[in-house]
Order: structure tokens, then sequence, then C-alpha cells
């Protein structure tokens, strides 16, 4: 054994409900070390927790699975979770929040038809894989072909989750549907309009749609596009969560000292559809 080199040692613990407390534990050493220390190990997995590639929740258990039960209207997560999505990608989000709603609502079908790098399919990957969830998941996005200002989403969700360009500030492509595209406002908020009422159809009776959007200042100017979702007039707002921004591309400009605060916050509003409509004859 002496000669054996092992690069990650996954310690796995299994329940008799199944994998349902810690799951993997990655930790990586360089050698086979029978007599490796206890506190290494901790020291390792801490890492990992510092990292958001894990939870800490006490007693030695560690699960970047688990509910965050404790959430409010306010949440920030400087460690978006490294093996959601990708970190490189502009406009990408945490998947912490997402993975925290759909627990939340137990929702056992999820959609999101703007999935950019795929950080809402790689959560729901984990929790089936390591919580057993058995949560059905469809996502799609304007660079895979599917486009929402134009086509509804193919089935009926518990769960919609949509975080759309915050109008230009990134621009995706030059498609004429691509929200990013927009040049006025008054274009942008029409499409966006659209794509919020696109999810709203998916949803089940009982259903929730999440909309991650996030205000602008453009040249001093600034855009409160949060206020075109709360008077979306569908379904009843359940929750305004303030989300602080981590990791922004602004956060690695200097611009000295601006007028007026620069913005370190986005908005999810999540909408509830009534579980019965009325129908009006
Ligand atoms: C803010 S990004 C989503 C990022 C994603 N949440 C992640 O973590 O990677 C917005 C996405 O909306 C997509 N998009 C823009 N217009 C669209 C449209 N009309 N239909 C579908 N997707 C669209 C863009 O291609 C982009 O990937």
């Amino acid at each position: 054994m002496t000669n054996v080199s092992i690069r990650t040692l996954i310690l796995e613990l299994v329940t008799a409900q199944g994998a349902s407390h810690i799951r993997e534990l990655h930790v990586e050493v360089l050698k086979a070390r029978p007599d490796t220390p206890e506190h290494t190990i901790r020291a390792r997995l801490s890492e990992a927790a510092a990292e958001g590639l894990l939870n800490r929740l006490g007693e030695g258990f560690y699960d970047m699975y688990a509910e965050d039960e404790g959430m409010t209207s306010v949440v920030s997560y400087p460690n978006r979770g490294s093996c959601w999505g990708r970190s490189s990608f502009r406009g990408n989000c945490s998947g912490h929040l997402f993975k925290n709603l759909v627990l939340r609502y137990k929702a056992r079908s999820v959609a999101d038809p703007m999935l950019g790098s795929g950080t809402t399919r790689d959560v729901v990957a984990g929790l089936n894989k390591y919580k057993k969830a058995n949560i059905s998941f469809w996502g799609s996005d304007l660079s895979q072909g599917f486009d929402l200002t134009k086509q509804d989403i193919p089935g009926k969700f518990d769960f919609c989750w949509i975080h759309a360009p915050y109008w230009n500030i990134i621009r995706y492509s030059s498609n004429s549907g691509d929200l990013s595209n927009c040049e006025g406002y008054e274009e942008f908020r029409k499409l966006l309009i659209v794509c919020l009422k696109r999810c709203y159809d998916a949803l089940l009776p009982g259903g929730r749609l999440a909309v991650l959007i996030g205000d602008v200042r453009r040249r001093g100017k600034y855009t409160p596009i949060v206020k075109d979702v709360l008077t979306f007039p569908y379904g009843e707002i359940r929750s305004i969560i303030i989300k602080i921004q981590h990791n922004c591309v602004s956060d690695r400009k200097f611009y000295g000292k601006l007028e007026d605060p620069p913005i370190k916050h986005e908005y999810c509003v999540v909408f509830k559809k009534p579980k019965y409509e009325l129908k009006v004859a």
C-alpha cells in the first residue's frame, strides 16, 4: 500500500433510508496514509465548506443539498456552488437559492426556459442523485434553439424558474428573440412580460414561478426592471427575496466614488398560481 497514491477519497454515508445525510465527501489526499489524522480530513472538509462545495450542518455533517430551512427574505451566497453550471458564464447565478426554493415548495417537476450554463439542471441532477428526490426537469435556452418569446414551454410544472437577461447589460446573442438584444427598454419590457406569461401558463394549479431579476444603471440612469415584474398581473406574489450579488464583473473595476451607491443586490419574486382558477363564462 505504501506506493499507492490516492488523489480523491470519497466517503459516503448511507443510512437505512438511503444516502440521506452526508452524501459524498471528496477529500484530496496525496498518498495512501492509513494513519492520516482526523483533523486533516476535517480541515479539508472545512475548506470545501468555505468554497461552497458543502454545507456545514454541524456535528461533523456536511451536505450541499440540504435545505436552508432558516432562509429569510434576504439571502447571500458568496460561494455559488462550483459544481452547478459554469461560473465563467457571464450572468450565471448561484444554485443555492433555486435549490432552497425547490426543496421548500417540494416541487416534483421543474422548468427553466433560460438555462444559460445549466445551473438549475445541475442542482436538480444532484438532488435526484444524492437525495433521491425524483424531480423531473425540463430546461432549454435560446442558445439551444428554444425561443421563449415565440414558443410555449412543453408540459406543466410545479415550479418554473426564470433568470432572464437584465435587459442588455450582457449581450448573449444577436438573435431577434434574445431579450439581451433589445435596444430600447420598452421592447425589452414587452418581451419579458411575454416570457413571464409563458412561464405562468406552464404552471400546474398551485405551482410557483420564481423570477430572478436585477435592476440596471447605465450612464447614471437607473432602470428598475423589478417594477415591471412586480406588476405582472397573473397569480399572487408570495415572496420578494433580496439576493446580495457577488462575483460580478463590475466588482473587478474600480470606479472611484460614484454619485449613487453601486447596485449590489437582485430580486427573486415568487408568484403562486391559484389552485382553482375562476373561469369567466
Ligand atoms: C442570465 S442568463 C441565465 C443564466 C443561468 N441562470 C445560469 O446560471 O447560467 C439568461 C439566458 O437567457 C437566454 N435567453 C435570452 N433570450 C431568450 C429567449 N427569448 N428564449 C430563451 N432563452 C433566452 C440567454 O441565452 C441566456 O443564456
